[in-house]
């Protein structure tokens, strides 16, 4: 596998990757993630059940504890929507979490790459339908200057959730574009979440915590995979064709019932469809 960055060229037939000028990872071009070898998670404290945490929005289902925010705040908001807005690079860490988590901090540093946001996520349980309905991409190279490394995600499972997938879609009306990536403990995944559709789907009984973190492209971000045993396709999780089937009406259902209360309110309909463009004026899907 060439591990020689390169500058990216557009690639046909996904309007998402419209890379031209950023350096890319091949091995993050391949399928848009990769799997790397597990952590072992079980050796360590759990640092995230002591960190502070703080609502996203209004809806209250998912909290995040910041550990590096756009200027070193105990708060989430996306680094553009700061004064002086910033990409989602040179993020400041949040020095009471940092204490609190000093491992998880550790291991967010280790591949060597600028890091952007980096935050412990808190997943309430959700069902199929609710991920679907919740698939989004990051706007993660919003004011990243061409020339620069493309900015993806690492998400390092903390807790185990064995019966939990990271939900990917090239197309988000496609279930035959899906990849499901199960998500136990240790498992540490990257990314391109600006390319793909992605939410989790955590039927557990308990909260999911997961750390993610921004990373720019480039050789420490390289080095750091190669050394992991990269995977760059897996078997997907298997689901139940009836679960498959009710989620689809599901998340159909909310969708509809979205746009007729925007629409109700004289709001673009679109709004919240997953786009990029509606995104831009107003981010409200959950995170994962
Ligand atoms: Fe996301």
């Amino acid at each position: 596998m060439e591990r020689v960055w390169r500058t990216c060229c557009r690639m046909e037939g996904n309007d998402a990757m419209e890379k031209d000028g950023y350096r890319v990872l091949p091995v993050m071009e391949e399928t848009g993630y990769v799997v790397v070898d597990s952590y072992d998670q079980a050796s360590d404290p759990r640092e995230w059940e002591d960190l502070v945490y703080v609502d996203w929005k209004s809806s209250g289902d998912t909290r995040f504890a910041p550990l590096a925010s756009a200027y070193g705040d105990m708060e989430c908001n996306g680094f553009w929507n700061h004064t002086p807005p910033k990409t989602d690079k040179d993020g400041v860490w949040v020095t009471e979490n940092v204490d609190i988590a000093p491992i998880l901090t550790r291991r967010a540093l280790e591949p060597g790459a600028n890091v952007g946001r980096c935050r412990v996520i808190e997943l309430r349980p959700n069902t199929y339908g609710e991920a679907l309905y919740n698939l989004h991409r990051d706007d993660n190279n919003r004011l990243n200057p061409e020339g620069t490394g493309w900015i993806v995600r690492a998400f390092f499972n903390l807790t185990d959730d064995s019966a939990s997938v990271m939900i990917l879609r090239s197309d988000k009306d496609d279930p035959t574009t899906e990849v499901r990536i199960p998500m136990p403990a240790g498992q540490q995944v990257v990314i391109d979440t600006q390319s793909f559709y992605h939410a989790v789907w955590h039927p557990g009984n308990e909260p999911r915590y997961c750390l993610i973190t921004s990373y720019e492209s480039g050789p420490e971000l390289d080095e750091w995979i190669a050394a992991r045993h990269p995977r760059t396709s897996i078997d997907n999780h298997p689901i139940d064709e009836h679960v498959a089937a009710e989620g689809e009406a599901l998340a159909e259902s909310k969708r509809q019932a979205r746009a007729a209360a925007l629409a109700a309110k004289g709001e673009d309909p679109r709004f919240g469809d997953g786009s990029m463009a509606v995104q831009g004026e107003k981010e409200v899907l959950s995170e994962a």
